[in-house]
């Protein structure tokens, strides 16, 4: 009876009758679903992690190693991102105080329709407030290596920055690193690998991220090519997670082929950015991508075409690259080898690098018309706002 629109429900309580009362009144309804019931509080953070509610209710009055309030205060600290419903009873009152992680108080004796209105208002509640402005994750994908993925990636996240967007960047081209060697950052810059596995805070991800031009935060890949292999599949799917409470874009650079990861991360995208030339394996593979794509059940609107050096036809004619897409190609950048090869020589994106050159307002326009609505809700300076 799983729905995606049910709210998962964490409930920590050591006294079995309440556990069982409260396991009681939630099955007489669907639209909440209780999770896991959780009587030891040490073990709440990885059962969270696990289980990844959309609310918490912890017994003030838990007993244990870790006391009720030690814990709604430590969810806190370690900023879980979960709404906490405090369960009390009249001779220890509660006030709410989500200045210290307590969102909401229920006190015994509370009957079912108390603890639904509860549950579904702070839920609600953090739903509103996690869309500020809509977080969207951004994969730039390419059916053939070389296209420019990585350049685009990068310069893309850059020139959103500079619109007032709150970006960063992951380098999800995992074995080869390209934004390491893009950004020529130094070898022991903090990778993907070195966030805890288990449940990662804010803080944990404040210390692994790059700090790359323009304000763009890059999380990097691991330095070495075998260690590709250490990364999970899981962990990246919990960082992003993350990522997209904290930054209004998240923008992810991919390797080459279609490997498990590279799906996952397609699957969690908002919009694929496929990246395309005219030239005639591009124009093979992206058909069998987009067959792919359709097997997997991808709406066609998931899919957006950039054509990269849309001037370099290399003899194929445009009509050939349309029909393979099945439709106009969204986007277009230039080629403009001695703006895009000397800056990126220098580790240094070509939009900031040379703000007036072609290629560097195709990737801006790219960039307003691909954010659209997100420009308009996002913060910070419009560094960019000028070029055009
Ligand atoms: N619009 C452009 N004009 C001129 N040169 C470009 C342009 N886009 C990319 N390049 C150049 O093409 C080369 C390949 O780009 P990039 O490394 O970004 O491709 P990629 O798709 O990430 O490659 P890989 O598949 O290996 O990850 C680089 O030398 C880059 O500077
Ligand atoms: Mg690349």
């Amino acid at each position: 009876m799983a729905s995606a629109d049910q709210i998962r429900l964490l409930l920590v309580e050591d006294v079995p009758q309440v556990a069982q009362y409260v396991r009681g009144l939630l099955n007489a309804q669907s639209q909440v679903r209780l999770v896991d019931i959780v009587a030891d509080g040490t073990l709440v953070p990885d059962r969270i992690g696990e289980h990844r509610p959309d609310v918490v209710v912890v017994d003030a009055l838990l007993q244990g190693r870790l006391r009720g309030m030690q814990l709604v205060k430590q969810l806190h600290d370690q900023k879980i991102g979960v709404p906490v419903i405090v369960l009390t009873v009249p001779q220890n009152p509660i006030s709410i105080d989500p200045q210290k992680g307590i969102d909401e108080v229920l006190s015994m004796p509370f009957n079912g329709y108390d603890l639904m209105t509860r549950i579904t208002g702070v839920h609600k509640a953090a739903a509103a407030s996690t869309e500020r402005g809509p977080s969207r994750l951004i994969v730039v994908f390419a059916p053939k290596g070389g296209v420019g993925k990585s350049t685009i990636a990068f310069n893309l996240g850059v020139a959103a920055s500079g619109l007032g967007v709150k970006t960063a960047l992951v380098d999800g081209s995992i074995q080869f690193g390209d934004l390491r060697g893009l950004l020529r950052t130094p070898r022991d810059a903090p990778s993907m690998l070195d966030l805890p596995t288990d449940r990662i805070a804010e803080s944990d991800l404040a210390e692994v991220m790059w700090h790359g031009p323009a304000d763009v935060d890059i999380l990097l890949a691991p330095p070495r090519i075998e260690m590709a292999e250490m990364v999970l599949i899981r962990d990246v799917e919990k960082t992003l997670s993350l990522m997209r409470r904290l930054y209004d874009l998240v923008i992810v650079d991919t390797g080459v082929g279609l490997d498990e990861l590279t799906l996952s991360l397609l699957d969690q995208a908002d919009t694929i950015l496929e990246i395309v030339t005219y030239d005639a394996t591009t124009i093979r593979n992206t058909i069998a991508m987009a067959e792919t794509f359709q097997k997997i059940g991808y709406p066609p609107s998931k899919v957006q075409y950039l054509v990269n050096r849309s001037d370099a036809s290399a003899g194929i004619d445009p009509h050939e690259l349309r029909n393979a897409l099945g439709r106009d190609p969204e986007y277009q950048i230039r080629s403009e080898g001695q703006v895009v090869g000397p800056a990126s020589n220098q580790g240094a994106p070509f939009v900031t690098a040379e703000p007036n050159a072609g290629v560097s307002r195709d990737l801006v326009e790219v960039a307003r018309r691909l954010l659209g609505s997100s420009i308009a809700g996002g913060r910070g300076k419009p560094a960019l706002a000028g070029a055009r």
